[in-house]
């Protein structure tokens, strides 16, 4: 059986559909992969029909999408076909987004190291603990070092929440990648940002065995 991590976040535009984007880009290199969209919104989906029309898309990975009652149908069909699925969920906890993190082997929150995000966090932390599903947080948009990014840490350090060691800068070859229908490791495999991706993809696998 695959295994499943759900990215969620209730904050709109925290970074969900790009990580999720371009994580499956890296672990697509070394396994078998599918991501499913459930957000309405459906970018994931467009990326998705961008990148089977590009020959620079290296890597083979699946999209697909679902809601409603065809989303755990799916999700099991997924789950039996591929090492690792990855979904994108939308801005809210719906029934599909409580789904997701009930299935989910890790439950990735990326969040602006900045208060609001983490308290628009507290939502997807509450439901992942009441189903007992392991969660970490990865900064995303973060400067290398503030004050405040400093206060946030010591903050979910507190709490004994994991935040990964590695986060993602604010990067334009995250938006470019994505608007290519590309992962940035595909796109330009030596920069910066797909430097601290293959990171965080190694730190998710070392952590989570996944
Ligand atoms: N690290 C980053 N550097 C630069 N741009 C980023 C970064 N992360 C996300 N973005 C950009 O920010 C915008 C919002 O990101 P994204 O769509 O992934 O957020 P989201 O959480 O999925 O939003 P929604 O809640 O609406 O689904 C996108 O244009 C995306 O390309
Ligand atoms: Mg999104």
């Amino acid at each position: 059986m695959g295994k499943v991590i759900a990215v969620a976040q209730q904050k709109g535009g925290a970074g969900k559909t790009m990580l999720t984007a371009q994580l499956a880009v890296v672990f697509a290199e070394s396994l078998k992969v599918a991501v499913l969209d459930i957000d309405p919104q459906g970018s994931l989906t467009i990326w998705g029909k961008l990148r089977a029309s590009t020959v620079k898309a290296k890597h083979n990975l699946d999209v697909h999408a679902a809601s409603g009652w065809r989303m755990s149908t799916e999700l099991d069909k997924l789950k039996a076909a591929y090492d690792l699925v990855l979904i994108d969920t939308p801005p809210v906890i719906d029934t599909d987004a409580r789904r997701a993190i009930r299935s989910a082997d890790l439950v990735l929150i990326p969040l602006n190291p900045a208060p609001p995000d983490l308290w628009a966090a507290e939502g997807t932390l509450k439901l992942a603990a009441e189903e007992k599903r392991p969660v970490a947080l990865v900064f995303n948009r973060a400067p290398a070092a503030s004050r405040l990014r400093k206060r946030m840490e010591a903050e979910i350090a507190a709490r004994g929440i994991l935040l990964f060691g590695t986060s993602l800068g604010n990067r334009a070859g995250y938006s470019n990648a994505f608007a290519d229908g590309l992962g940035v490791t595909e796109a330009s495999p030596t920069s910066p940002a797909a430097l601290e991706l293959q990171a965080l993809a190694q730190e998710i696998h070392v952590k989570f065995r996944l």
